[in-house]
């Protein structure tokens, strides 16, 4: 159980040389543990970031979430993998405009095949849990930047994903609303027993984390 990877590399190739994103990154994260990764512009974090949730594979080395290297798997296993066993959190928010809340919570429940009364249940749990169960039918123009990130957050948990990754989620908010959604991605990746790795660029959200790690140049070492 738990996520292993081991020496993985990320080239772009260019005219000249390949560029060297990657140099070996190597860690492991069990259920419930929390990591944040800082790092200089450039270093390669969201790069990272995009190999352990199977978007991106990489140029060397090997990925595994319980025992599952995503880049064996067919398109369509790929295509479930992603959906079903990473959940992701961006800078921006990413949700839908059109959609309320509660929709674009269930999003990935559409995507894995249509959204039951069940499901419905268990977004607008997920919901209150965030703060946001008298918003359900709030558009995302209709919520303030830290409500969006929460929606945000929902989202990429309703499908119990074994590994929830963001990529600097407080870096559009102020103060109090970045330290809002800090304390609860790390609450509810406890509460469902989901590895979260956070890339940041904020001491106090990467304090909060269990364990440290900074990318520099492409190497990945822990920090104290
Ligand atoms: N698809 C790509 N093709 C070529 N080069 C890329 C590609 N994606 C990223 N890079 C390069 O890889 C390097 C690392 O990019 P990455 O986005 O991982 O950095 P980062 O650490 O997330 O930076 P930031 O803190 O600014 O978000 C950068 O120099 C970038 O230009
Ligand atoms: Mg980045």
């Amino acid at each position: 159980m738990g996520l292993s990877v081991q020496d993985v590399s990320r080239q772009y190739p260019t005219p000249g040389e390949p560029l060297v994103v990657l140099r070996g990154a190597t860690l492991a994260m069990e259920p419930g543990d929390s990591l944040a990764i800082v790092g200089p512009s450039g270093s390669g974090k969201s790069t990272l970031l995009s190999i352990l949730g199977a978007l991106d594979p990489p140029t060397a080395g090997r990925v595994e979430l319980d025992g599952v290297d995503p880049f064996t798997l067919d398109e369509p296993g790929l295509a479930r993998f992603r959906n079903e066993r990473v959940g992701f959190v961006f800078q921006d928010h990413y949700l839908l405009p059109q959609c309320t809340v509660l929709e674009n919570v269930l999003v990935p429940k559409l995507a894995a095949g249509g959204s039951s009364d069940a499901d419905r249940q268990q977004a607008e749990a997920l919901l209150n849990r965030v703060g946001l169960g008298d918003r359900l039918t709030h558009r995302p123009a209709e919520l303030s930047g830290g409500e969006r990130q929460r929606a945000a957050l929902a989202r990429a948990l309703v499908n119990r994903p074994a590994l929830l990754l963001a990529d600097e989620p407080t870096g559009n908010l102020d103060r109090q609303s970045a330290e809002n959604v800090g304390e609860l991605l790390l609450e509810m990746s406890r509460q469902q027993e989901t590895m979260l790795v956070v890339v940041t660029h904020s001491q106090e959200l990467a304090a909060v984390m269990a364990r440290r790690m900074r990318l520099d140049d492409g190497r990945l070492s822990p920090i104290d």
